[in-house]
């Protein structure tokens, strides 16, 4: 039996973040191959079919052939036990997917080396800085034609405003790749592909080893040093410290599809980020390996199972080890539980978990008693984690029921749905909840709750989509808010809370907003 500190210290729980296409999906299949949770690539997230396998719970997504909640996946390599919190792109990118990333300890960041750093990615960074959690690269696809590796660090170091430090350097793109040159060991990792298998083919070649200047011509070779003199020169110097507090991003290039850079990379990763780090809750810092038990939801998810309209609250383990059927205390709701059919997932299967440790996620059966941030501990033990923010929603729709008798199912129904954090809802100051203006991250939420609301509420609803884009809270709490000079396309809006809010249709009447009120302030995320 290993001890509480040993496993915890195993643990590496981290989100994989990127624009769609750039090959997170592809990343995280070579990933489970390494740690054998899967035989050959391909079986696992394979793209549209087998994303079912992952999570089929949903309705909606078997009609659509999409996941709309982002799952987990654990894995052993090495003697690490490895979380992989999968952040959902596409059309299904919500607020679940920010929400995922405030349980990862660290990020890996996929990026196209044909486009460099695209618009997901930056929304999905900036959630990982506002963290402070360590970053990692993947500059995917060398295998194609790719930018200059150079243009590529600068892109990120401008967009997103970190430095870059590349591990390994590239000779050459697409047609051109040759492999990549790590500036550790000095040592060319020659590309070979390999679109399948675990065990890749492996060539390394020292600088002094004569089948080097065959696999590279005199040109290549030339660029190589005069690149690397130029980073070792000019670069960033490598410093864990600014790694490990997201200041610096360690850059691999490699190529996932081609199972090209994947291992070593992952290997260096292993070694670049650290175990669960103690998490802030009111009053105190949770140290991981407590021996009490210690746990946060940070998502919902409804319906698993329609017949029982069950739903699963996904916790992370912040402390401590969890065991079946041990008795919990949940913060919020002030009462003393057992948490009912724990669940992890092992690669695509969902298991019963007998235990589990800090770092680990685990979903539990949810009668309707949890929400979004609630902290879950050893009874006796007063720890309480700080909320998670509201993320600002990017689209709104004007909601009403179309049976105006229908309009306690109506509210019921929304604030339910509201409740698990698929939506948020907001109304004008003063009106009732027979209208209510709903805002979400991902426009496939609408979907989700118009199908939602008519299966399992029974209410059809008219949505009107409204041209807003941007959300802000109202800092200032004394503030009258119908005094403020505002642009005529700005709205006031309230949410449940009875927190101020204003709805813009753009960047400069935000601006307007500020400009015209003095000491007004504003916030792009909500806080409890
Ligand atoms: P995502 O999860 O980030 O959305 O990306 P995903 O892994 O699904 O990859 C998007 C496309 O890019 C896929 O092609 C995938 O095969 C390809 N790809 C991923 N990594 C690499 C790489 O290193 N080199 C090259 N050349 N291609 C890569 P697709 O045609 O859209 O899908 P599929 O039909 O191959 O499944």
């Amino acid at each position: 039996m290993s001890s509480l500190k040993e496993e915890i210290s195993k643990r590496r729980t981290f989100a994989i973040i990127s624009h769609p296409d750039a090959g997170k999906t592809t990343l995280t299949e070579k990933l489970l191959l390494y740690g054998g949770a899967i035989n050959l690539a391909g079986s696992v997230k394979g793209k549209r079919t087998a994303k079912h396998a992952v999570s089929d719970w949903m309705e909606i997504e078997k009609q659509r052939g999409i996941s709309v909640t982002s799952s987990v996946l654990q894995f052993k390599y090495n003697g690490y036990c490895i979380n992989i919190l999968d952040t959902p792109g596409h059309e299904d990118f919500s607020e679940d997917t920010y929400r995922t990333l405030m349980a990862a300890d660290s990020a890996v960041m996929v990026i196209d080396a044909s486009k460099g750093v695209e618009k997901q990615t930056v929304k999905l960074f900036k959630v990982c800085v506002m963290r402070n959690i360590p970053i990692i690269t993947f500059i995917n696809k060398m295998d194609r034609d790719a930018k200059n590796p150079f243009d590529l660090l600068e892109n990120i170091e401008e967009v997103l405003g970190i430095n870059t430090y590349p591990v390994n350097w590239p000779i050459g793109s697409g047609k051109e790749f040759k492999g990549v040159f790590d500036r550790k060991t000095q040592k060319l990792l020659c590309f070979t592909a390999n679109n399948g298998q675990k065990e890749v083919e492996k060539t390394e070649l020292a600088l002094d080893d004569p089948a080097f200047n065959n696999f590279v011509n005199e040109y290549q070779k030339k660029d190589l040093f005069d690149e690397i003199e130029l980073l070792d020169g000019a670069g960033d110097e490598f410093d864990i410290d600014a790694v490990r507090s997201g200041k610096l991003t360690p850059v691999f290039f490699g190529s996932a599809l081609t199972n090209f850079g994947v291992e070593p990379f992952l290997e260096e990763f292993l070694q670049l980020t650290t175990p669960p780090l103690p998490r802030e809750s009111v009053g105190e810092e949770v140290d991981p390996m407590s021996d009490y038990f210690s746990a946060f939801v940070f998502k919902i998810q409804a319906n698993m199972n329609k017949a029982h309209r069950d739903r699963i609250a996904f916790m992370r383990i912040c402390s401590g080890k969890f065991e079946k059927n041990m008795e919990v205390f949940h913060v919020q709701g002030n009462k003393k539980m057992r948490l009912s059919q724990p669940q992890q997932i092992m690669a695509q299967e969902r298991e019963i978990v007998d235990e589990a440790y800090a770092g680990d996620i685990i979903g539990v059966f949810d009668p309707g008693i949890f929400s979004i941030g609630d902290t879950i501990c050893s009874p006796g033990h007063k720890v309480k984690f700080k909320g998670i923010p509201t993320f600002a929603p990017e689209h709104f729709a004007l909601v009403r029921q179309k049976d105006t008798m229908k309009r306690k199912q109506f509210i019921k129904g929304t604030s339910q749905i509201a409740q698990e954090g698929a939506i948020q809802i907001f109304h004008e100051p003063e009106s009732g909840m027979e209208e209510v203006i709903v805002g979400v991250v991902g426009v496939l939420q609408f979907d989700v709750l118009k199908y939602r609301l008519e299966n399992e509420y029974n209410v059809e609803i008219i949505m009107e989509t409204l041209p807003y884009e941007f959300i802000r809270w109202i800092v200032n709490e004394d503030i009258d808010v119908k005094s403020l000079n505002l642009a005529s396309d700005t709205k006031i809006i309230q949410d449940l809370k009875g927190n101020n809010l204003l709805l813009f249709t753009s960047y400069w009447s935000i601006n307007w907003a500020l400009d015209h009120n003095e000491g007004l302030e504003l916030r792009e995320f909500g806080t409890d």
